[in-house]
């Protein structure tokens, strides 16, 4: 069906989302003809610039986007810009009429994208209803993370409810429209070979990685407040955890999948204040070398000495069900680490007989699935060397790259999201409980961790993998971090 006519209306418009992520994939969307000819792109924002002005922004953070430059002057044409005080409702009426006024064509598809801070969800959904600007078609898209904890994640998905429903409610989590995290369903459910093995009695352990090699630059006001458990555990790394260990769903659709991801959440087994000391490792960088670079410490670009804030968390998890009874997950997030690199990695259980003695052990099989930097999925099994020297072992890797495979241009996650927002499919989006299913899982280790007199977090120096005591978290099980070559 071709694209049906949307306005985009971006509040948080001038915001480091809205330029970075949002309007690029937007403007990828246009260039593939993914967007209807009159859809439109409102930016709204306090910082006092009107449509030229902002055209003129858009067009200089755009410039670096491969697309051709009539692309860039069509894309250009479909935006327009207010800026307004969001809690102020007279603000809002200036809205109106450039979604089409009073006699706006209300067939229109009309998302609403929160690209500011949580707090402000509630109340601007509520001067979105008083402005009478929440049409039947319209949806709302908002960012993660939703609250801060369970009680703020309650409370803002109470005010949002009031004005959408939650079938116009997409809570976004952008690592879900990445394609090898979708990929991951299908290699699960769409192959034979894998699932009879995707299991206790023959996976060892899972590992999920998220490392950056940035730092937090600009952001650091919202990061401060925040830290890595509220940034990326609560969201990016649980909902991969769920892809992993969930069931297979009937077929795939919005609550079947997510029924199956809510009930991995809530198998999770409780964290306390005694894994701080154990399961559960927190860092936060100094200053270091990055690529060559010298950088500077997290305190020092937050301008905070005394900040606790996390960069860095490495945890073991247990999701306590039948299938992944005794298979730790081990899962670690930091910024300025010594490489930028995203991947799940599945290690099974070793051959149960040694059949090639003197030779060497066979090395587990692992399976990679890489997210970042370049998307793929790699299968480490063990062969013979060849050569007329006897049954040598060799660790060889059975290799897919998403680029080579396919060719093209992969579509960026929010290209992928946004699209299926305006088509109304929530299913790659966050359902209400399973929000609040991942803040329950999360808040005690949460609230143990800001409670006074806590030590400071594992200093760790930029540029490095991380705390030593991540390493150690995971060698004392005899296993260890995951190096991709
Ligand atoms: C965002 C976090 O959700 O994800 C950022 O707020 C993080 O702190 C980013 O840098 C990572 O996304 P990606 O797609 O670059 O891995």
């Amino acid at each position: 069906a071709p694209p049906r006519p949307c306005d985009f209306v971006v509040i948080g418009g001038t915001g480091d989302l809205a330029v970075r992520k949002l309007l690029p994939a937007l403007l990828h969307c246009d260039d593939d003809d993914r967007l209807s000819p009159d859809s439109r792109v409102v930016g709204l924002s306090l910082a006092g610039l009107d449509t030229a002005a902002y055209r003129a922004k858009v067009r200089g953070e755009l410039a670096d986007v491969d697309v051709p430059d009539s692309t860039l002057d069509r894309f250009l044409e479909r935006v327009s810009y207010a800026s307004l005080d969001f809690q102020d409702p007279a603000g809002w009426e200036v809205v109106r009429p450039m979604l089409g006024g009073d006699d706006g064509d209300d067939s229109r598809v009309r998302v609403f994208y929160l690209a500011i801070a949580p707090a402000l969800f509630g109340p601007v959904c509520r001067r979105l209803r008083e402005a009478g600007l929440v049409t039947a078609d319209s949806r709302v898209v908002l960012e993660k993370p939703i609250g801060s904890d369970l009680a703020s994640s309650q409370d803002i998905n109470d005010a949002v409810g009031e004005v959408f429903d939650e079938q116009q409610i997409f809570r976004i989590d952008h690592y879900l429209g990445k394609e090898s995290v979708q990929n991951l369903l299908v290699t699960r459910f769409g192959n034979t070979f894998l699932e009879p093995l995707w299991n206790s009695t023959w996976i060892d352990h899972v590992q999920i990685t998220v490392a950056e090699t940035l730092g937090v630059g600009a952001r650091a006001g919202y990061y401060d407040s925040a830290g890595a458990l509220r940034d990326m555990v609560q969201n990016h790394l649980l909902q991969l955890l769920c892809l992993v260990a969930m069931e297979p769903p009937t077929y795939v659709d919005r609550e079947t999948v997510r029924d199956e991801k809510l009930k991995v959440l809530q198998a999770l087994r409780p964290l306390d204040e005694g894994d701080l000391g154990g399961s559960v490792v927190i860092g936060q960088y100094a200053a270091g070398l990055v690529d060559g670079q010298a950088v500077p410490s997290y305190l020092t670009e937050v301008d905070d000495p005394s900040s606790r804030t996390e960069t860095f968390v490495a945890m073991k998890a247990h999701v306590d069900n039948w299938r992944w009874a005794g298979v730790p997950f081990y899962l670690r997030t930091g910024k300025r680490m010594d490489r930028g690199c995203s991947e799940i990695v599945i290690t099974f259980k070793p051959v149960p007989h040694r059949m090639f003695p003197g030779n060497g052990d066979p090395e587990p099989n692992r399976l990679v699935i890489q997210l970042q930097p370049e998307e793929g999925m790699k299968l480490h099994i063990t062969t013979k060397e060849p050569g007329p020297g006897g049954m040598r072992l060799r660790r060889a890797s059975l290799d897919l790259s998403y680029a080579e495979s396919y060719g093209g241009r992969l579509p960026l996650a929010y290209e992928r999201l946004l699209t299926d927002v305006v088509r109304g499919s929530t299913t790659l989006f966050m359902r209400r409980d399973e929000v609040e299913a991942a803040w329950t899982w999360l808040e005690p280790l949460l609230t143990a961790w800001q409670s006074p007199g806590r030590t400071r977090p594992k200093s760790y120096p930029a540029g490095t993998p991380g705390p030593i005591a991540a390493t150690t978290l995971i060698e004392r099980d005899g296993r260890a971090w995951h190096e991709s070559a």
